[in-house]
């Protein structure tokens, strides 16, 4: 365990191999932490747990420095497994802890561990004291499941936000200034866009909440990652701005071919954006990470998707993205579609109907051409390109 404040412990798990998250869904390059917390005041509390996987070695730890028995309560915060998942192996030993949750919180409890536990269900601005600190509790309703709670240690000036403002990253030490900022911010950036992007006016309206409650705040301490112990409140004011239909003014170009006609199309777009000065990144999306892929989309003011029909549709990697784009939600982002065909070229329709689907400001009409493009025709992709950027500038 470490001290992050006086009797408070960080006594969560480094999952340093970790390369997939959510099953498959979700690429965790720098792994992640199940970040749980102890507080020994008068009462034991326990904010959270760990994944299933390590329940073994987290309540070992647990027993070892404070005695499981000897937890008078539990908070929790969200019981998505990979915090929660250890709840039902502490609770057989301890069966009769209350555990103070939302109201969603007991119900998913419940559909996760088929038990009735002693449940104390709690609201904004509810609040109970242990000691020399006292709990204040913040309901964080789709910050990302309709349970997620936040606690603050009032006496501490600490934010216990589980995932909100957490990031995939397992660094040798647990506070924002001793680790790299750049990599840091990368993964911030990357667990905001896949991970809570389909909820963005919620996250606007609830850090508004939380700016305007004026709490003295010394520490964030989510629930995934580092804790924020440098100018805390530059995470929340981050999350405001990526709230806000956030971009980095670049254009996203993404293609998927068999033959490579496509590509070359691609790489003429991304010519005529460049002579109209807007910077590009060009990503083959059959053979790139999904997960970078959603949070460079995230980043871009605009994204050109192209793909050659077959069969009366896109190539399978572009139908999947088309559905992340969508359920994504992305806010003020500008799209276009392009691509190659043989006979029937169905895509760039198809592409162009489900990004005005998704909410995305479709501002060129598709182009495509038959097989091989010509010289001409690329420069009919350059041109499509320079209008594209003027178009999303204007
Ligand atoms: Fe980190 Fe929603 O669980």
């Amino acid at each position: 365990m470490i001290e992050i404040k006086k009797n408070i412990y960080w006594t969560g798990i480094k999952d340093w191999d970790l390369r997939r998250f959510h099953g498959h869904e979700l690429s965790t390059h720098r792994g992640s932490t199940y970040n749980s917390y102890l507080i020994k005041d008068k009462k034991t509390v326990l904010v959270d747990t760990v994944w299933d996987p390590y329940k073994e070695e987290f309540a070992e730890r647990l027993e070892k420095e404070v005695g499981i028995n000897s937890i008078d309560m539990i908070v929790i915060n969200h019981i998505e497994p990979d915090h929660g998942g250890s709840l039902g192996y502490i609770m057989s030993r301890i069966p009769d802890t209350p555990i103070f949750c939302t109201k969603n919180g007991a119900e998913i409890i419940k559909r996760h561990f088929h038990k009735d536990w002693n449940f104390n269900i709690v609201k904004t601005g509810d609040s109970v004291s242990i000691g020399e600190y006292e709990l204040v509790f913040v309901e964080m309703p789709m910050l990302h499941w309709p349970d997620s709670l936040l606690t603050y240690v009032k006496g501490a000036n600490l934010v216990l936000s589980n995932d909100a403002f957490g990031q995939h990253y397992s660094p040798s030490s647990l506070f924002n200034d001793e680790v790299d900022e750049c990599e840091l911010y990368q993964e911030a950036i990357k667990y905001y866009a896949n991970i809570l992007s389909p909820f963005t006016p919620l996250i606007k309206k609830k850090v508004e909440q939380i700016k305007a409650l004026n709490l003295p705040i010394d520490m964030i301490a989510p629930s995934h990652g580092v804790i924020w112990r440098k100018d805390p409140m530059q995470i929340v004011e981050k999350y405001y701005e990526w709230a806000q239909e956030y971009n980095e003014g670049y254009v996203v170009i993404i293609y998927d071919t068999m033959y490579n006609a496509t590509k070359k199309m691609a790489e003429a777009i991304g010519e005529g954006l460049a002579k109209q000065g807007v910077p590009y990144k060009l990503f083959n999306n059959s053979i790139t990470d999904q997960s970078d892929i959603l949070t460079e989309l995230f980043k871009a003011k605009g994204m050109i998707i192209g793909s050659c029909t077959v069969n009366n549709t896109v190539l399978r990697s572009i139908a999947g993205l088309l559905d992340e784009i969508k359920g994504h939600k992305f806010k003020g982002k500008f799209g276009a579609a392009y691509g190659s065909y043989g006979w029937s070229g169905e895509a760039q329709n198809i592409i162009h109907e489900h990004l005005k689907a998704a909410g995305i400001k479709v501002i060129a009409e598709p182009i495509q051409f038959k097989y091989t493009p010509t010289e001409e025709e690329l420069a009919k992709c350059i041109e499509f390109g320079e209008n594209f950027a003027k178009e999303m500038n204007k």
